[in-house]
């Protein structure tokens, strides 16, 4: 399947990135992958034809730059955002708020016909930076591209996620797992092929309804941090003790993590998202409405914690 509309995205290299990029070759978009170093990006062309994927340098910090990137394109979403600030050019004003409103404004100038901006599920609730800064972003798109369609997803699981991986990492090197205030913050994580899904249906829809809409993409099912963990020991086989650790422990704790590599990096920030629960809200555009029935974790997680079981994938093999 051909069709000859142009669809740009910043932030392909991400984990969103990857799945968006295969959806949207498939439904015979050509896709132009902004990107800092698009060497980066060379992984993404198999996802693809000969020619349909093409990696473009992006000066992120230049408005003709973005200008030359989005110029002749039909379509737009940007996927870029970061989780901790690391570095001058990695600050959450800069990419969230500052770097959104610069491509919104480009989108306007070169009448993109649609603009897709990806924000985070609770941005409107949270008291973190990260939050806020998304938040601050919504309004800083919008002003500039009113017609935007916002995206808020949940956390997002899926093969290469720094999300369950993370988790199932730490579960191999603790003794017990520390549940941040008592791990009673409720998540909806949500598959992240469904969300990629959700932005090629509204850039295939020839109507024009997902126009200056917010829709929150959150999973099926609602867990603690707890029921993350007790599904995440029903696929590794590997049970731990868990333990309970305030807000006021770890917050202090984080000022020595966040030098801590992975798994164990964890930033104050990222302590502070934890006090609010990250859960669709009643009443808002979601799934339903896109008529995409979100997967459970059961049916995607098998597929990729087999590499924490104890032994490794092949543990449960016959040798021949
Ligand atoms: N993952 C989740 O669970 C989750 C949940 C809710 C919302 N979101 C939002 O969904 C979007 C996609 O998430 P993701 O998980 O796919 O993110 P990701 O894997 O971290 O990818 C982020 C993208 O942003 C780019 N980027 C990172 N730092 C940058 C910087 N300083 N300057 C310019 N570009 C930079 C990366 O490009 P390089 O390859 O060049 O570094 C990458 O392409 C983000 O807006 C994120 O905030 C994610």
């Amino acid at each position: 399947m051909h069709n000859d509309k142009i669809v740009t995205i910043f932030g392909a290299t991400g984990f969103l990135g990857k799945y968006l990029v295969k959806d949207l070759a498939e439904h015979g978009f050509t896709i132009k992958v902004a990107a800092r170093a698009p060497e980066k990006a060379y992984f993404l062309k198999p996802l693809g034809e000969v020619g349909q994927i093409v990696p473009i340098f992006c000066n992120y910090s230049d408005a003709n730059s973005i200008h030359d990137v989005v110029e002749g394109s039909d379509y737009v979403v940007n996927c870029v955002g970061i989780l901790s600030e690391r570095g001058k050019r990695s600050r959450f004003k800069k990419i969230h708020i500052d770097l959104a409103a610069m491509i919104a404004k480009v989108c306007s100038d070169e009448r993109v016909s649609k603009f897709i901006h990806i924000s985070a599920l609770g941005c409107d609730k949270g008291s973190s930076k990260y939050a806020k800064t998304k938040l601050e972003g919504e309004k800083a798109v919008a002003a500039n591209y009113p017609d935007v369609t916002i995206l808020r997803p949940s956390v997002m699981f899926g093969e290469d996620d720094n999300f369950i991986n993370k988790f199932a990492e730490l579960a191999r090197y603790v003794p017990f797992i520390p549940l941040v205030g008592g791990g009673k913050t409720k998540f909806q994580p949500v598959f992240v092929g469904d969300v990629a899904e959700a932005i090629t249906k509204i850039i295939a829809d020839k109507s024009e309804k997902h126009e200056g809409r917010i829709y929150e993409l959150a999973g099926y099912e609602v867990y603690d941090l707890k029921g993350i963990y007790e599904k995440i020991f029903k696929y590794t086989g590997r049970r731990k003790k868990f333990i309970s650790i305030p807000f006021s422990v770890i917050k202090f704790q984080s000022i020595f993590l966040r030098f801590m590599p992975e798994p164990f990096f964890v930033t104050s920030d990222q302590v502070e998202s934890l006090k609010t629960d990250s859960v669709f809200s009643k009443g808002e555009l979601g799934f339903d409405e896109l008529d995409i029935k979100p997967k459970i974790m059961d049916l995607i997680l098998p597929e990729y914690l087999e590499y924490y079981k104890s032994g490794g994938k092949f543990s449960k093999l016959e040798t021949v």
